[in-house]
């Protein structure tokens, strides 16, 4: 059985102020989820400050993207031992919003997936196809390329250590979130493409569903055979919108 993995994203949200209130509403609802593992990947520089309000509870933690080098002349970047030096467990790797305002191709993801791995870091790695693919009938081929780039670098034992996310562009952020039934058939797809490499590893990995998760679509995708858990943006800064998100999934 794999275990509902509820992450939230915050991507480039958050004050000192904003974080603390927010991670204890979300520590004070925990006692109501059952059976999901929840996760927020914030900000770097909200990492020390989430890891002392996170450090006694069931909640983990982890940063929204890595730099490819461990130490050196890469102004502005953070690396995988500095993510651990603050205990994060997990990192998000080839977010469709570093792919397209950060030029991150399939081989630059590929290697941050190697290296959060190599450091002892669990990568989500976050897949998805734009609008424009889907339209043009291409989203399996997309998801399966994105997929196969780090099944190429890593090998699909490696690829098992860590969690994917798909993320169809065209939900992120947008209100339009991918039917269940669209969500459910692109995951079947990525499990299928991971079971041609290992069926063992395939039945194993957990894959999340981003774009648009709300408390109220939450539970019709959750409910999906291939669907296990939720990459969430918008919705997991409310407290209250996240737990509902994370109770959907006992
Ligand atoms: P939204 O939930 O705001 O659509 O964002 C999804 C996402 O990009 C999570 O990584």
């Amino acid at each position: 059985m794999r275990q509902p993995l509820i992450a939230g994203n915050w991507k480039m949200n958050g004050s000192q102020e904003s974080v603390t209130a927010l991670l204890n509403g979300v520590k004070a609802g925990m006692g109501d989820v059952a059976k999901a593992e929840v996760a927020v990947c914030v900000p770097a520089i909200h990492i020390p400050l989430v890891q002392d309000l996170l450090k006694d509870s069931a909640v983990t933690w982890g940063g929204e993207d890595l730099s490819v080098h461990d130490s050196g002349a890469y102004t502005g970047e953070i690396s995988a031992s500095m993510l651990n030096d603050f205990a994060c467990k997990y990192v998000l790797v080839g977010h469709s919003e570093r792919r397209a305002y950060h030029n991150e191709d399939d081989e630059v993801v590929a290697e941050k997936f190697e290296v959060a791995i190599n450091a002892g870091l669990i990568p989500v790695l976050c897949i998805g196809e734009t609008l424009e693919e889907r339209e043009q009938g291409i989203t399996e081929e997309v998801v399966v390329r994105q997929i196969e780039a780090v099944i190429t670098r890593v090998g699909i034992d490696t690829l098992g250590k860590g969690v994917i996310a798909y993320e169809p562009v065209w939900a992120i952020g947008t209100g339009k979130t991918a039917t269940p039934e669209m969500a459910q058939e692109a995951h079947a797809t990525i499990r299928t493409r991971v079971a041609k490499s290992d069926a063992t590893v395939a039945d194993k990995i957990q894959i999340l569903y981003g774009g648009s998760m709300n408390a109220s679509n939450a539970a019709e995708l959750l409910a999906q055979a291939d669907i296990d858990g939720g990459l969430i943006g918008g919705a997991s800064l409310k407290a209250e919108d996240f737990l509902a998100i994370a109770l959907a999934a006992n």
